[in-house]
């Protein structure tokens, strides 16, 4: 049985300030809650750590570069990520790819750096609208899963996120039906490259969108394992009642 994931996305937001929504999130938890994660800014992460205390919220990264250490100006290593407390970390976000050109190859190197690291990698896949509209989103999937993905994903260290691009802070959502269509086909194309035992126990999450309002009908659709959470996950009540929908 799939453990359900409710994740956080913060992006490019918060500061020492939202650290308090911390603490309200740790005090609304269920009895018996899903896997929780958080991903701020990496600024945040070690201190938010102290903040979680030991409540079950795990802390991740928005992203990696491929190498351990070096004359990379700006950017941070798994290895950093893991030193100030992450366990996962999201790879291969659309705004990424998008923002700076982030490919397959590269986000399958960042995958392979976090698991060298011993990270479980968020990897995300989803189509543009235009790409959607033309009847392509599940070729565009195919090929993400495909290329993005290093040969040796186990259950422990992948899981992945749909996140259709036109869905992210637009407040529209593809229909239940489309998202079990692509939920469906990225357990079948992951069942045959890695065998329908690992792939049945990897997360496959959904992300883009999501609110209280709708978190459970989409929790309800098959091979759901969870959501990837933006916009609510910076608002303590939104993303306890997204948790509590799990
Ligand atoms: O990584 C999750 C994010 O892309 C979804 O954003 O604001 O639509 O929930 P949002």
């Amino acid at each position: 049985m799939r453990r359900k994931l409710a994740a956080g996305n913060w992006k490019m937001n918060g500061g020492s300030a939202e650290l308090t929504e911390i603490r309200h999130l740790t005090g609304v938890l269920p009895d018996s809650p899903p896997d929780i994660l958080i991903c701020p800014p990496a600024t945040l992460i070690d201190r938010m750590r102290s903040q979680i205390g030991d409540a079950p919220v795990a802390l991740g990264g928005q992203d990696c570069h491929n190498k351990k250490s070096g004359a990379h100006t700006g950017d941070i290593s798994a290895a950093m990520l893991r030193d100030a407390g992450a366990s996962y970390v999201i790879l291969g976000h659309s705004e990424r790819r998008a923002d700076h050109g982030e490919t397959d190859a590269i986000v399958k190197a960042k995958t392979e750096a976090a698991w060298a690291e011993g990270l479980t990698a968020i990897v995300c896949v989803g189509e543009t609208e235009t790409q959607r509209d033309a009847g392509q989103a599940l070729e565009v999937v195919g090929a993400q899963l495909a290329d993005s993905i290093p040969a040796d994903a186990t259950v422990e260290n992948l899981v992945v996120a749909y996140e259709p691009v036109w869905a992210i802070g637009t407040g529209r959502t593809p229909s239940l039906e489309e998202i079990a269509q692509v939920h469906d086909f990225m357990r079948g194309a992951l069942a045959a490259r890695f065998g329908a035992d690992a792939a049945g126990g990897v997360r496959l999450l959904y992300g883009g969108s999501v609110k209280p309002g709708n978190a459970t009908e989409i929790f309800a659709v098959s091979n759901v394992d969870g959501a990837l959470v933006g916009g609510a996950s910076l608002k303590a009540s939104d993303f306890g009642a997204i948790i509590a929908a799990l």
